[in-house]
């Protein structure tokens, strides 16, 4: 682990650590070099596809991708069926993780939504750059309670074997962010070393970009899918202007566990036209309010309507405005035989303008 640096410091003395955390120490120190460095620095990473060596690039890693990687997490954790995160023994393992974000934002996500984290009994970090690897067990650690258990695998993907990837946890969490499109890796093998683990329960997240239907990286995405065979529970895609801040977006959670609920996104075309007064709804289990609003767009059959529906969203989210776009899922209970639609708002920041090298 990351030792005896001012940053290592720094953060293990810092209480309550959080990824929120984190991505204004990044902010504060990018945020005060001069323009020409911090321009320098963002070409150094290439968009991410260089292995990192030195510590400014860390920062500013996290300083330009922080946000827009949280958000695409997000929307994937959002979609995980709930009962999962309460598996009283999961491990975690974090592949390509570079330092630790996408195991940083789901400490944040279950503690925002009062999951107990002490569920998760194993984090294992599988990075090949050794200087990333140790300032992601360092976070690893701090975000993480004393009782659970951070191995470090020091790996490129080829080199990964069963051993490597072995876990006495009942539940795997796989996450795969920003990793699967890179093209110096065989999914084939990484699939197949998956597969002869044989793990009993397994859930993979999967984030990164969209690049588009025909491109060979997007590709990439979907054929690990059907390498693993599983059921997928989830699956989104966002091109430029579908989604928050013209990020693009694709997000994937494949299981052998039957969820209970399946969703599936219908379209993003519908918007609030009025909010029907009278109704605020919430839910203190799932930490989510709702409103009823008249909503315009394509309804289930693709025909344009206008209906009245409750429009869901986090709580200290921003509130669904009127004009504001709405993502439209549909919902299957296996278990009750009931089926419907919830709709949440795309929160779209008119003034973005620079997402790389601005968060
Ligand atoms: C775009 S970054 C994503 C990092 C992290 N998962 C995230 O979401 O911030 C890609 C990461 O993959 C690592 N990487 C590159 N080639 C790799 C390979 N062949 N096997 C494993 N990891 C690799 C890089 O060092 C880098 O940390």
């Amino acid at each position: 682990m990351e030792q005896d640096t001012c940053h290592s410091l720094k953060i293990q003395h810092i209480p309550d650590m959080s990824f929120q955390k984190i991505k204004s120490i990044a902010k504060n120190f990018c945020r005060n070099l001069p323009e020409y460095v911090r321009d320098e620095l963002y070409e150094q990473l290439e968009r991410g596809c260089d292995l990192i060596t030195t510590e400014p690039q860390l920062q500013q890693y996290i300083y330009s991708f922080g946000n827009m990687h949280e958000a695409k997490l997000n929307l994937a954790f959002d979609n995980v069926p709930k009962e999962i995160f309460d598996y009283k023994d999961i491990a975690v393992i974090d592949y390509g993780c570079g330092q630790a974000m996408a195991t940083m934002v789901l400490a944040d996500y279950f503690k925002e939504n009062n999951y107990n984290i002490e569920n998760i009994k194993s984090i294992n970090l599988i990075e090949p750059s050794f200087r990333v690897l140790e300032r992601a067990e360092l976070y690893a650690y701090c975000l993480y309670p004393q009782t659970t258990k951070i191995k470090t695998i020091n790996k490129f993907m080829d080199d990964l074997t069963k051993e490597d990837l072995y876990q006495e946890h009942s539940l795997v969490i796989h996450l795969f962010s920003n990793i699967l499109d890179v093209e110096s890796f065989s999914l084939e093998q990484l699939a197949d070393t998956i597969k002869e683990s044989k793990y009993q329960s397994e859930l993979f997240i999967c984030v990164g970009p969209y690049f588009g239907e025909f491109s060979e990286r997007q590709e990439r995405f979907d054929y690990f899918s059907e390498l693993l065979g599983y059921k997928t529970i989830f699956s989104q895609y966002y091109s430029k202007g579908e989604w928050q801040n013209n990020w693009t977006c694709s997000a994937k959670i494949l299981s052998n566990i039957r969820p209970n609920i399946e969703f599936a996104p219908v379209n993003c075309a519908n918007r609030v036209k009025s909010v029907v007064s009278g109704t605020l709804k919430e839910f203190p289990e799932t930490n989510k309010m709702s409103i009823r609003a008249l909503v315009e767009g394509p309804d289930e059959n693709g025909e344009m309507s206008e209906r009245i529906v409750f429009v869901g969203w986090k709580r200290d989210a921003p509130v669904p405005e009127i004009g504001c776009r709405l993502q439209m899922t549909h919902w299957r209970n296996h278990d009750e035989a009931t089926e419907g639609f919830v709709y949440t708002p795309i929160i779209l920041d008119e003034d973005w303008k620079m997402p790389e090298k601005e968060e």
